[in-house]
């Protein structure tokens, strides 16, 4: 992976340039990078905060022959590999809210969108969006951010180099998709249950039903998570976002 590197200075969204390259026969591993984003995308429609020159904003291609509804399980393995190169290049407390975000101290630091594109119900290709907020100190953020949102270098203390991430994040990366398509998800699974801050944690989720509050229990093998309510009912969640309570 990362044979291929595309670098920009700005651009609207590294998702739509991957998109695009894919389209005229960008291989797998193909890597976009860009400084800053006009219109940076984030999960459920939100914008995505990409200023110049202070973070990691890049979109890999992936083009693994796998069922569509293991996209969720993609994300998850985006997750952990993340989570796992973040760790080896600084010193944080970071841990993985479900299903995708980073958090350090409860605020985030990382998101992860994974868009695709089908065929006969299996996966043609996805683009794996990745934003990482590294050197963006606090005035870089616009207030209604500054309470939910964080950067590597606020809260480690020291600026990072970007590129030992990314690099860093590619091997992880690698390692993990290799273990994914030969052994499937539940190695993947175990790894994301041991950085997870989600479960065994009382949380709220608000679905088109209503809203659900319960105790985060566990993982299931499609990447939804199970959730027990108060009357011991359990529930699953495939999609959106969770609060922990
Ligand atoms: C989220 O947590 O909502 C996901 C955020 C994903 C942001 C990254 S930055 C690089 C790539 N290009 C985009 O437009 N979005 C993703």
């Amino acid at each position: 992976l990362g044979q291929k590197v595309h670098i920009y200075g700005e651009v609207d969204s590294t998702q739509t340039i991957a998109h695009s390259l894919v389209a005229s026969g960008a291989p797998e591993g193909t890597l976009v990078l860009a400084e800053a984003q006009t219109a940076g995308r984030g999960r459920m429609g939100r914008a995505w905060h990409s200023p110049a020159g202070k973070g990691i904003w890049m979109s890999l291609v992936l083009t693994p022959r796998v069922p569509v509804y293991f996209m969720p399980q993609l994300t998850l393995l985006s997750a952990v590999a993340l989570c796992r190169s973040i760790q080896k290049v600084c010193r944080v407390d970071i841990g993985i809210k479900w299903p995708n975000d980073l958090l350090i101290k409860g605020k985030k630091v990382s998101g992860i969108l994974l868009e695709s594109s089908g065929e006969d119900e299996r996966l043609k290709y996805v683009i794996a969006g990745i934003g990482i907020s590294v050197n963006l100190k606090v005035d870089d953020y616009p207030e209604e951010l500054r309470k939910v949102a964080t950067s590597l270098a606020i809260e480690s203390g020291t600026e990072i180099k970007r590129e030992t991430l990314v690099q860093e994040f590619l091997l992880e990366f690698e390692e993990l998709y290799a273990l994914y398509l030969e052994e499937g998800f539940s190695p993947i699974r175990l790894l994301w249950e041991a950085l997870s801050v989600t479960l065994k944690r009382p949380i709220r989720t608000y679905t088109p039903n209503g809203v659900i509050e319960g105790f985060a229990d566990s993982l299931d093998d499609s990447g939804a998570l199970t959730v027990i309510t108060e009357n011991g009912e359990k529930i699953k969640v495939y999609s959106g976002d969770i609060e922990l309570r």
